[in-house]
Formats: C-alpha cells, structure tokens, sequence
C-alpha cells in the first residue's frame, strides 16, 4: 500500500529522512511585509485573507527569512501578527521555516539592502555563534512564537563568495553547526536545513553535522536552492550547474529539496509575452530581477509552457508546479503568492499528473 498521508486533501512529503512533514504546495513569503516601508507586494490586509485561504486548502509550508523583505525582516513581522490575532491552534498547524545569515534592520526603516551599510559590524552577519543565536531571538520575538520549526542557513557564506560551491568557510562549520545544535537542544528551533549550497558544501555541513550533533536525529533534513524549468542547473548551485548530479546526491543521502523561484519569479505563469511587456504589471516589469528572467530563451519557454498547459487542461504555473513534483526529491514548491487567485491556481497543482511523453516534452523544451 502506497504511504501517503493528506491534510485537508493536500498530499504531504517528509523533508528527508526527519520526521517532518510539508504540504506539496507551500507558501514562499518574500515579497510580504508592510508595503509603504519596505516595498514588498502584500501587507497584513491580503496577507492575513491568503494565510487563512492557505490552511483552509492545506498549505500549512510557510516560507520566510529573517532579512525579508528589503533586510526589513517585515516578512517575519506580519507573520507575528498574524499568530497574535489567531488561535494558538493555527501556529500549532503552520510548518514555519525561515532563514538567517543576512543582515537586517530595525522595523520600518526605509532604504535600499544593507549588505554594504556601515551600520553592521561583521557580527550581524554570517554563520557565527554570536550571530545566529541573536538573530533566532529576533525572529523567535518578530514571529510572536516560542519556536522554529525549520531554520535554515540562508547561504554558505565563504571566502570566494556565493554560489560558487567553495568550502573556503568564513566561520569554522563546527561553530555554525554546534550552534544550530545547540538551539534545537534549547527549544527553539525543531529542524535545520540549508539554503544555496551545493553539494559539496552540504556533503561537509552533513559530516560535521554527525560530529557535532547530539545524536543522529541532528542531521539536514533539506536544501534549498532555486530551481525551475528555467533555471534547471541553477539547483546545483555552483559554478558547474549540473542539475542531474545534485538529483542524484540529494536521493543517495536522502535530502530533499525545497525549490526557490519555482515559477521563476512569475515568468512561467504565462502572463509574460514578447508582445505585452509594457502592459504587464508584475514583479519582473517593475523590479530588478526582471532582466534575469525575461530574456528571449526565458519568454519563449513561457510561450511553450503555455501552450503544454492549455492542451493539457491547466494553468502554466499548475504545469510548472507539477514538473518540479514529478522529482522525489521535492519536498515542497513554496511559489510566492501576491493575490488570492495564485493561491487558488498554485494550490491544486498536486491533481496535475503529467505523463512521460509530456515529462520528456517538458525536458526538452526547457534545455
Ligand atoms: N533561499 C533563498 O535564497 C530564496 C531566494 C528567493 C526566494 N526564496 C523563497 O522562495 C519563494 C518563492 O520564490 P519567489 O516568490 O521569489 O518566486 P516565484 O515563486 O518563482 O514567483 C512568484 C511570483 O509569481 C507570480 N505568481 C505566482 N503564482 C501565480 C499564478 N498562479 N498566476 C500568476 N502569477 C503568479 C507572482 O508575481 P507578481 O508578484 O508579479 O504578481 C509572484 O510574486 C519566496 O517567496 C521565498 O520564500 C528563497
């Protein structure tokens, strides 16, 4: 007998090897804040009717960091606003992940991201212990909870940079990863994972990990790393981009992947063309991750997912949705949502099954 498990009708998957489970479809919370401080899309009004919508409909994988949104860690704050004024049931249901190693600021100051500011010492940053166990803290008192479900490091942070796969590490790992340790033994935090590493640099957090953790219940339990048909190598997250070996190292060690930029930040959704750009208000004509996506390989990507989806009977994002699910190795697609409607057209894309013939369609038109 097949072992799924269901809440609401979600299908549900456990992140790795843990005991930990997700909703198929989560709920990326990047662009979430308080709107006139800090641009981001959706403030306390929408947010809180989409929040609800989640649960109703099972999505109970919220994603956040503690730098969203701007390095304003507003993200978090709604999310503290939200528990405040609901049941304590309803934190209770939530998986709540979120992520440090950025800097942020105090509430609701205006500016562009700190990462260069003069205002941080190199102690506001990072992977070291006096960071990480500040930065839990603030995001235990932004979320008005008393837990983490899922902390992630937010980035390797080393010498030769981001994205590199380098393990040239500014902190010792055994500091980072006592600390992490040492968090889940006070309580605060549940489960731990990273975020843009590659495989190398996630096989020697695993190794230290098994050193360093109180027993062998203290392991990763996932990655993520972005990943979508229109950036399939990016998942690998190093200089290489080999989308198929980082798959097959996240199956030998059991870890599993949570996408970032599923829909590859709106793009395939459909709503981007060659012809309407200048009519389209969304994320990638008003802000600057646009020229990254809306490129001539990115838009007639779109175009052919558009055209699979509406042969097959479902939205583009659905379509895109159900692509990175075909792979065990998903554990959740946290897409970000800025209207009610997403949700309603993300949340369903478990009933899209796709076939070989369509899997192995949808492989060749996105190399
Ligand atoms: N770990 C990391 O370093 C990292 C980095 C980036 C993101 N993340 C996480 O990953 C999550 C997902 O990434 P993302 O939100 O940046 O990008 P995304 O999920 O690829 O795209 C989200 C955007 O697509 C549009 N959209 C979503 N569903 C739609 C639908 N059904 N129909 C039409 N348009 C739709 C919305 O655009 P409009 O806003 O234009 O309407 C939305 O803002 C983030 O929220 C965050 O939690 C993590």
């Amino acid at each position: 007998m097949a072992k799924t498990i269901e809440f609401r009708g979600m299908p549900c998957r456990r992140l790795g090897n843990s005991g930990l489970w997700v909703s198929e479809i989560g709920l990326g919370l990047w662009k979430w804040g308080y709107p006139e401080y800090d641009g981001s899309r959706v403030g306390e009004h929408l947010g809180f009717q989409i929040l609800d919508r989640a649960l109703e409909m099972g999505v109970f994988h919220w994603d956040t960091a503690n730098s969203y949104n701007a390095g304003s860690g507003n993200s978090e704050r709604l999310l503290g606003q939200y528990f405040s004024r609901r049941p304590s049931i309803v934190r209770d249901q939530v998986m709540l992940a979120t992520k440090v190693s950025n800097h942020h600021r105090q509430e609701h100051e205006l500016g562009s991201y700190p990462t260069n500011s003069t205002a941080f010492t190199p102690n506001q940053i990072g992977a070291s212990r006096i960071y990480l166990m500040r930065e839990v803290e603030h995001c235990l008192q932004k979320m008005q909870t008393d837990r983490i479900d899922l902390l992630y490091l937010h980035s390797a942070h080393t010498w030769s940079g981001i994205g590199v796969g380098k393990t040239d590490w500014i902190t010792p790992l055994e500091e980072t990863w006592s600390t992490m340790d040492d968090l889940i033994t006070q309580g605060k935090v549940r489960y731990v994972a990273v975020s843009n590493h590659s495989a190398e640099q996630t096989r020697a957090v695993m190794e230290v990990m098994r050193q360093v953790g109180k027993d062998a219940s203290r392991m990763i339990v996932a990655v993520e790393n972005c990943y979508s048909l229109a950036e399939r190598g990016a998942v690998a997250a190093d200089e290489a981009g080999d989308e198929q070996a980082f798959l097959d190292f996240c199956k030998e060690t059991g870890l599993s992947i949570v996408p970032f930029f599923p829909l590859a930040g709106g793009l395939l959704t459909g709503r981007y063309t060659a012809d309407n750009l200048d009519q389209v208000e969304g994320r990638l004509t008003t802000e600057g991750i646009g020229p990254r996506f809306l490129t001539e390989k990115g838009l007639k990507l779109a175009a052919e997912v558009a055209r699979m989806a509406e042969k097959k009977g479902c939205s583009s994002a659905q379509l895109a949705i159900a692509w990175l699910l075909s792979h065990e190795q998903i554990g959740s697609v946290i897409a970000g949502v800025t209207k009610l409607e997403h949700l309603e057209d993300n949340g369903t894309a478990f009933n899209v099954e796709l076939t070989a013939e369509e899997l192995a369609e949808l492989d060749a038109i996105s190399r």
